[in-house]
């Protein structure tokens, strides 16, 4: 697979080691999705006053949006230990049980892709959260006995970017379950203006507002970019991000005005050329582009979608007329030869 710039997960180390430094830790800091901050602020507020620990919280949303920074935040606020882990790490009940005796009372359990968790291990979860039990079974056939174990009061954050993939027992033992929004670009741009800052890079506004137009509304893909323009910025001129030199750098990334990349623009060429415009199937789509199912519906479209460029109809995604427009601008002669046909 092409490696894309505008991938909005984040595989490798150094970048993970990155994201670590410019962390917001606490409500303060992390910029935008107010909706969210003020509810959890008062979920968090109301536990403190009753000495108790918060209810369990789900996020979900697209990748890169801020769900695991939310998780560390939520603990920083709330002043307890977050312990970290993921849906396929925990590859046992057991190994889920002894996480769980391990906890204290008001810790929080953060577990990461929890759509992924084994069916079996899912079922630990049911009883631990809602009355705090762990039941186990002693024993095999005819003689086997269970037991119930008192667990610590704690908390379970969940994050996923498939809410839809979650059990519904699962899922409605969440008492707060929220929606991460893609952010208005002028977030973006105080995202990127904190990351610069924190990183010693320098950047004036008009640049940072062009980084932030073409960062896909998500604040992982804008810290990418500000490294990368960084890059170039120091390669070719002196270092420091002006409107020119982050043009350029975003010319030469050929990261266009809405932040499509060239494997964007493939897709949405192929609906039109090949299917014109749609609908058409998310399995087709991902034969067209050579990608899995669930990279197309994770990475590209939601993105797509919300900038309105695709459409999800009962018999499968259609192009906007916005996305022909914009596609006319990029690549002129392939899609005026596909309205005139
Ligand atoms: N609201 C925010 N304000 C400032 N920076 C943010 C905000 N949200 C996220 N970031 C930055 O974006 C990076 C990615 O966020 P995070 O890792 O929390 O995303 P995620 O939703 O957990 O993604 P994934 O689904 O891939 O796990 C973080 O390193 C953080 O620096
Ligand atoms: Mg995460």
């Amino acid at each position: 697979m092409i490696e894309r710039i505008v991938n909005p997960s984040a595989d490798d180390v150094p970048e993970q080691e990155l994201e670590q430094t410019i962390r917001p830790r606490d409500f303060v800091n992390y910029i935008g999705q107010d909706r969210l901050k003020q509810n959890l602020q008062l979920a968090i507020s109301a536990a403190k006053k009753r000495g108790e620990p918060l209810d369990h919280v789900l996020l979900y949303g697209p990748p890169g949006l801020g769900k695991t920074t939310m998780a560390t935040v939520i603990a920083n606020e709330m002043g307890t230990t977050i312990r970290v882990t993921s849906g396929p790490a925990i590859e046992r009940a057991g190994d889920l049980a002894s996480i769980l005796t391990n906890l204290q009372d008001n810790d929080i359990l953060f577990i990461d892709e929890i759509h992924r968790l084994h069916r079996s291990v899912e079922e630990v979860l049911y009883s631990a959260m809602e009355d705090f039990k762990l039941d186990i079974m002693l024993g095999k056939g005819p003689s086997a006995r269970s037991l119930r174990l008192d667990l610590p009061k704690f908390t379970l954050i969940g994050a996923t970017t498939r809410a839809g993939s979650l059990a519904a027992p699962l899922r409605d033992r969440f008492g707060l379950v929220h929606r991460l929004e893609f952010y208005k670009p002028d977030e973006v741009r105080k995202i990127i203006e904190r990351a610069a800052k924190i990183l010693n890079i320098k950047i004036d506004k008009k640049a940072a507002e062009v980084l932030a137009v073409r960062a896909r509304l998500t604040p992982r893909i804008a810290n990418r970019l500000l490294k990368r323009v960084r890059d170039y910025a120091d390669v070719n001129g002196d270092g420091i991000i002006n409107h020119a030199t982050g043009l350029q750098a975003l010319e030469l990334l050929e990261i266009d005005e809405l932040g499509l990349d060239p494997a964007d623009r493939m897709l949405l060429m192929a609906i039109i050329e090949s299917h014109n415009g749609g609908p058409v199937g998310v399995e087709t789509l991902a034969a067209l582009t050579g990608d899995e199912r669930g990279t197309i519906e994770d990475f590209y479209e939601p993105y797509l979608m919300q900038i309105g460029l695709l459409e999800r109809t009962p018999r499968g995604r259609k192009v906007t007329a916005k996305a022909y427009q914009h596609l006319k601008q990029t690549s002129k002669t392939n899609t005026q030869q596909t309205i005139l046909e």
